[in-house]
């Protein structure tokens, strides 16, 4: 949360940070500002979106070559004119942005209370920009020093990118916890909360660790952890196109995402499906093949749709490899004294790669010994770099707020991995596992079909928008299909929604069904289908509206429900991939109806790098 961007080099930087700004957009909305170099600090800061700031300061001298910004995503203080970023310091010599949370702020800000600070702001960035500026005067050290003295002294997470007026192109950024990427170019350096503000400029990347600082110039890029040592920065090549950033004709970042998925989970099977031979290619676990084989139990990690795609990994796992598996969130796990044994497989799954509580999860389960599986779409984040062992999704990047392509994605992965670990263990037929490998290999083409009668469910999405309140049920491999339509029509509408299994339904649930309360079923045909047929029953006998998402060539279900989406026949080890789909479009579409910026909705944020 919060997106940082930093440019130091030759170029004019305004033009740089704002669009930069706005491809990390999604990290948080808040409000935004700027910080530029020019014969003296000049910051332009304001509630709202990045375009608002753009408006408001037409016309002003924007002119400088060094210069930073900040889109937020509010912790400490009200999203304000005041409180957004950057803030500058007592003296007004520096400013600096920060993404994360610094936990001991109260205290620090109590001390620099009874010094006799004074601040603008409610938040602990304010704070931790005049500890630094403090620690300086009074030990008349230089800014770097300075910064490595605070940054050993707070609590929390933070990258900071920290500038001074006297010295004119140089951007002090520090990273532990959220994300930090330094772009080489020629002469010129870019900072970013991920690699999207550079896209255009350079290929050439660093990614800093925690506890690690850097000092950027135009031509110049020292690394240093916290105790003065240097560290020699290690150069990635980003395999990554302006275009995968782009709308490309489309309205919205989430539709793109929804209608590329395709092509995304084709991008994950391809080099790992070879359905003809019966392959199932995948590194990281092959050079992990013995701990698989033997694991005791899987634990899955995971925080909003990524954790929905480990409950249908649960599923599929202990169906075909029979080991058992815990789904956890991951923000309940770290902070109580989990059980984790030898022999235990944890799977990380996260879109971003960045998510807080993940990440502090797997680092705690690390530690007590489990080997780490990540399941990542972020090439080079965080959590992939902290994993013993992993599969990237290949989704590319995904930009609207809420998951779409990134959870079919991970589906895709999650299968696999149980397919290839049933194999080795020899706990899947030959005849099974060969059924679910053509399966997989076709779903890109279903999607595809299926995505072509999206206009069924932009009807269905005019139909129901003005309602208060909606259920969604499912069984199997479906309950957590169910669970990420209701979160998706949260996010996205603002409608209240539920997920619900559909037996357990008659438990509560039921309670609120009258002849207005729209309930999604998601009933393709399972070994339980007729157990979900009855469910239906049972809310059209209280006059519920069923909409019912079920496979081609079911005629029962129509009979029954007000309104239907057919999706192409699949296995149903195979269905939720291509059921989730009709979910993410009803989302989408009502959240049109409704006026609502799908790409960004009020208070969401993607690569939550907060507790
Ligand atoms: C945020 C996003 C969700 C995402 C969740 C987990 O809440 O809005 O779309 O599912 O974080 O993120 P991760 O990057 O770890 O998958």
């Amino acid at each position: 949360m919060c997106g940082i961007v930093g440019y130091t080099g030759p170029r004019e930087a305004y033009p740089i940070i704002i669009k930069g700004l706005k491809r990390l957009e999604y990290r948080g909305y808040d409000s935004t500002g700027v910080a530029l170099l020019n014969s003296g600090l000049k910051v332009y800061k304001k509630k709202g979106r990045v375009a608002e700031l753009e408006d408001s300061i037409v016309g002003k001298d924007l002119h400088a070559h060094t210069g930073i910004g900040h889109t937020r995503w509010a912790t400490h203080g009200e999203p304000s004119d005041r409180n957004a970023h950057p803030h500058t310091s007592r003296s007004g010599k520096l400013a600096m942005i920060h993404n994360g949370i610094i936990e001991n702020y109260a205290q620090l800000k109590q001390d620099l209370t009874k010094k006799g600070y004074q601040f603008k702001s409610d938040t602990d960035t304010e704070v931790l920009l005049n500890f630094i500026e403090d620690i300086k005067e009074n030990n008349q050290c230089n800014l770097e020093e300075a910064v490595r003295i605070a940054l050993k002294r707070v609590t929390g997470a933070y990258v900071i990118l920290l500038i001074a007026n006297d010295d004119p192109d140089t951007i002090i950024a520090a990273r532990k916890g959220s994300p930090l990427v330094i772009g080489v170019g020629k002469g010129e350096h870019f900072l970013g909360s991920d690699a999207s503000p550079m896209l255009e400029y350079t290929k050439e990347v660093v990614y800093v660790n925690d506890y690690e600082l850097a000092i950027v110039r135009p031509d110049e890029l020292i690394l240093k952890n916290l105790g003065n040592e240097k560290i020699t920065p290690f150069v990635t090549k980003l395999d990554m196109e302006l275009a995968a950033i782009e709308k490309g004709g489309y309205d919205h970042f989430m539709l793109k995402e929804i209608f590329e998925q395709p092509s995304t989970i084709h991008d994950c099977l391809r080099g790992r499906l070879d359905a003809e031979a019966g392959l199932i290619t995948m590194s990281g676990i092959t050079n992990n093949l013995e701990h698989f084989k033997n694991a005791n139990r899987i634990i899955i990690i995971a925080c909003g749709t990524s954790w929905h795609a480990g409950l249908v990994a649960e599923y599929i796992i202990e169906e075909l490899c029979r080991i058992p598996v815990e789904v956890e969130y991951a923000s309940e796990f770290r902070y109580r004294n989990p059980i984790v044994n030898k022999g235990d497989i944890i799977f990380a799954i996260s879109q971003s790669g960045e998510t807080a509580d993940t990440l502090v999860a797997i680092e705690k389960a690390k530690e007590q010994g489990a080997i780490i599986f990540g399941i990542v779409n972020v090439v080079g984040s965080s959590i992939a770099r902290i994993s013993d062992g992993g599969a990237y999704t290949h989704a590319g990047p995904e930009i609207g707020v809420a998951s779409t392509k990134a959870f079919t994605a991970q589906l895709a992965v999650l299968t696999m991995v149980a397919l290839k670990i049933a194999k080795e263990k020899n706990t899947i037929s030959e005849a099974l596992y060969k059924e679910l490998l053509f399966e997989l290999a076709e779903v890109p083409e279903k999607v595809e079909v299926l995505l072509k009668s999206a206009d069924t469910i932009k009807a269905i999405a005019e139909k129901y928008k003005d309602s208060p309140n909606a259920l969604f049920l499912g069984r199997g491999y479906n309950f957590p299909i169910a669970l990420e339509g209701a979160l998706k029509l949260k996010e996205i509408s603002y409608i209240h929604a539920e997920g619900y299994p559909a037996a357990e339904m008659k438990h509560g649930p039921i309670a609120l069904v009258d002849e207005n309360l729209p309930v999604v079923f998601v009933a393709t045909k399972d070994s339980y289908h007729e157990k979900i047929v009855s469910n239906i029953q049972e809310i059209k006998a209280r006059k519920g509206k069923v909409i019912a998402i079920i496979t081609e060539g079911d005629e029962t279900t129509p009979t029954l429900a007000d309104d239907v989406y057919y999706v192409p026949s699949a296995h149903e080890i195979i269905a939720p991939m291509l059921a989730t789909i009709p979910l993410q479009l009803l989302s989408y579409y009502v959240g049109i109806a409704k006026g609502v910026d799908v790409d960004k909705p009020r208070n969401l944020a993607k690569s939550v790098t907060v507790e």
